[in-house]
Order: C-alpha cells, then structure tokens, then sequence
C-alpha cells in the first residue's frame, strides 16, 4: 500500500492536530492526482475547528482548500493533461479533496495548468478559494429576482464591460479582497476604492485599487468625498459588524453588496430596494460555482500568463504539515496582514 503523510484534525470542537500516514488515493475518471507542493491557509480551517462549523461530515478530518503541485496520476478520459504538469487548484472538505496532505484528488475541468518557464513557487497556492469567492461573489448567476447578472472580463466581451462605474471593497488588503481588487479592474470598474492599514497602500495599488481609505475612518464620508456617482456594488471582504453597516449605508438605492461572510448586521427592511448576498459559497468545486469556476479555469492559465491575475504574496511556514496549526492560530488571533501563510506538505518530518 502506497502511503503519504497528512495533517488530521481529529475531532470536532477543538480537537488535537495530528500528522500521520494515510493511503493515497486513486484519480477516478476525469480526474488528477497531484503531490502538492504548497497548500495554503484560510480562515475557515481555523473557524472549523474552533466553532464545529457543520461544513465537516467525519472525523478524523483533512482540511485544506488550495494546492499548487504537479499531476502526479491522470485518470481515465481525462484530456490535456499528463504526470508532471505545474497545476494549481481548490480542495474540497473531504478527505481525498482536501490539501492539508501531500497528495490530493481534483476534477481536471477545474484544474488550470501554471506556466512551466517560469520557477515553481507556491504563490500560485494562494489563489484558488480566495479567486473563487471573489468570482463567485462578482460573477455568479444571482438567485434574487430582478438582480442584474455580471459578465465576467475573461469571457468574450467581459473586459472592462463596467468602465466608468464606480467599486467599493472592504478589506481589499485580505486574500479573498486582492482577488476582488483585481477582478474588479478587468472588468473597468473605476474608480476602484478599497479600506485597508495604509501601511499595504502600494501593495493595493499594485492590485488595481484606484484609492485606499483608511479602515479606521468613517468609510461612507469617504467615499463621497472620491466620488459623487451612486456606489451600486459594493464587496464586502470582511464582513464583520461594522463593515457591514458601512458598506450597506454607502450603498446607493438598487445597489448590491456581497459579503464574504455571513449577514450580521445589516437592516434590509429599511432599504427594500437595496439587495445583499450574504455568505457566498466560494467554490468551484461544487454545483453552485462549477459553470463559473469550469469558465474561469478554462482562462486562468492565460490570466496568469499575461500577467491579468498576480498571485497573492506569501509566507512560508516551516516544518511542512506539522507547521500549519501555529499558523492558523496566528491568523485567528489577526495577526496575518496582507499575506498568505503557506505550507510545503513534502517538507513534513
Ligand atoms: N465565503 C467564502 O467562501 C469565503 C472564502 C474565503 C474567505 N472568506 C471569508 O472572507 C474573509 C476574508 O478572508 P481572507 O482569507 O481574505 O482573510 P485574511 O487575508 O486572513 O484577512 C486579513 C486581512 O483582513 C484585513 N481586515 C481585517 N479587518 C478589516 C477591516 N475592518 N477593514 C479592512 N480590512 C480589514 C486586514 O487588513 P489590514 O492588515 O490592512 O488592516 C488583513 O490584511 C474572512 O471572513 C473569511 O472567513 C469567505
């Protein structure tokens, strides 16, 4: 029996991390099986364990949602991929999907090859459940009655279709509101204007951000002083009360906001012609974002080719598998800015 190391969480609740062996498992039709070079860390790994968020079935439990690695096996009527291709895709919150491990499984349509001229880095791991949710979030068929649906800017007659409308993202220094930024600014979004610390100032401008507010100002006031046009989308990357409350008061009337996370604080009933989409389901890997995802995988390649999507800075963690719990604990405790942690599963002891 071939076997790979993984890092378990072992029981809801708060339950101990522990690396140990598991099986390999087999690509079924239409899938990969990639070695993972680098997975990366996202708020949700940490929220699972500490809140038993029912996102998780069984446990013991892998968790994970990124990988950057090379195919390792390619399952049967799979096309335009063989072993030793650089890919990068999401991870799904099951055993075999998941990338806390060193060997995962991923359907092929949702995969996208990285560039082989260039080094392997594991910057691209940080870009598939962040681009998802900011995707999702922008792009997605809208469920509300009458809400407008957006044209994506990788497909045909996509890019810069908005020009001239005016963009607000809360948090544009977080991973997912990189994502967002840079979305935004294909599509022509202008101007596009993102709170954050004004210490990550250049690093958003570099994304496409046209003007960064101060996160701990009155963000509305701001914004009006930017511009005068009507804000009707607004993402919200952070999603906590405040922001919240802020993004929907700067709202103009018919306007949408998205959230990253879920609904907390926000009277809908006072602005009945405003809509809000809470909680987006940032993944390409089940029904509700696989048209969207199969489309933007179907780019993204060539969207990191030419340069159009710039994966996320990183920092690495040592000690492979066994470093991701302190990792995650640094991000529950907010002291990750503008960065995204990184493992490198081979490393594991
Ligand atoms: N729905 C989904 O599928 C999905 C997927 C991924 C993430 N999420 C959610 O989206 C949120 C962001 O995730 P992430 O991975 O992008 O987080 P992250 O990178 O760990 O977020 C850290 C960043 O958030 C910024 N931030 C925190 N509070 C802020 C505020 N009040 N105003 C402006 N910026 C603020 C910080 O900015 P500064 O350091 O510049 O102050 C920091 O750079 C989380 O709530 C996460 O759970 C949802």
């Amino acid at each position: 029996m071939v076997l790979q190391k993984a890092l378990f969480l072992e029981t809801p609740s708060n339950g101990e991390w522990v690396v140990r062996t598991r099986d390999i498992p087999k690509p079924g039709p239409g899938e990969l099986l990639v070695k993972i070079y680098a997975t990366a860390l996202n708020p949700v790994d940490w929220a699972i364990r500490a809140f038993n968020l029912k996102l998780i079935d069984k446990y013991p439990a892998i968790l994970g949602l990124d990988s950057s690695g090379t195919v390792e096996e390619v399952g049967e009527g799979v096309q335009g991929f063989a072993k030793g291709d650089r890919v990068v895709h999401q991870g799904t919150f099951d055993n075999d999907g998941a990338t806390f491990q060193q060997y995962t499984i991923v359907s092929a349509e949702v995969t996208a090859k990285v560039f082989s001229l260039l080094p392997f880095r594991g910057t691209f791991t940080s870009i598939p459940l962040c681009i998802a949710t900011a995707a999702i979030g922008l792009y997605n068929d809208r469920s509300q009655p009458g809400l407008k649906k957006l044209s994506p800017p990788w497909e045909e007659g996509g890019k810069n279709l908005y020009a001239g409308q005016p963009f607000v993202v809360f948090g544009g220094s977080s991973s997912v509101g990189q994502y967002v930024i840079q979305l935004a600014k294909l599509s022509g979004f202008t101007p596009i204007i993102t709170t954050a610390s004004l210490h990550s100032a250049d690093l958003l401008k570099d994304a496409g951000a046209t003007h960064i507010i101060d996160r701990k100002t009155d963000i509305p006031i701001e914004v009006s002083k930017i511009t005068s046009l009507p804000v009707q989308l607004v993402f919200d990357a952070v999603s906590e009360k405040d922001t919240q409350k802020q993004a929907w008061d700067l709202l103009a009337p018919g306007g949408t906001l998205v959230l990253a996370g879920r609904i907390i604080k926000v009277d809908t009933a006072k602005y009945p012609d405003k809509t809000i989409i809470g909680d987006v389901f940032g993944s390409v890997r089940v029904p509700g974002g696989r048209e969207l995802g199969v489309s933007l995988y179907s780019k993204l390649t060539q969207l990191l080719a030419d340069g159009s999507i710039k994966p996320n800075r990183i920092e690495v963690l040592p000690d492979g598998l066994a470093g991701i719990p302190a990792g995650l604990e640094r991000m529950a405790r907010k002291e990750v800015s503008g960065l995204k942690l990184v493992a490198h599963p081979q490393e594991t002891a």
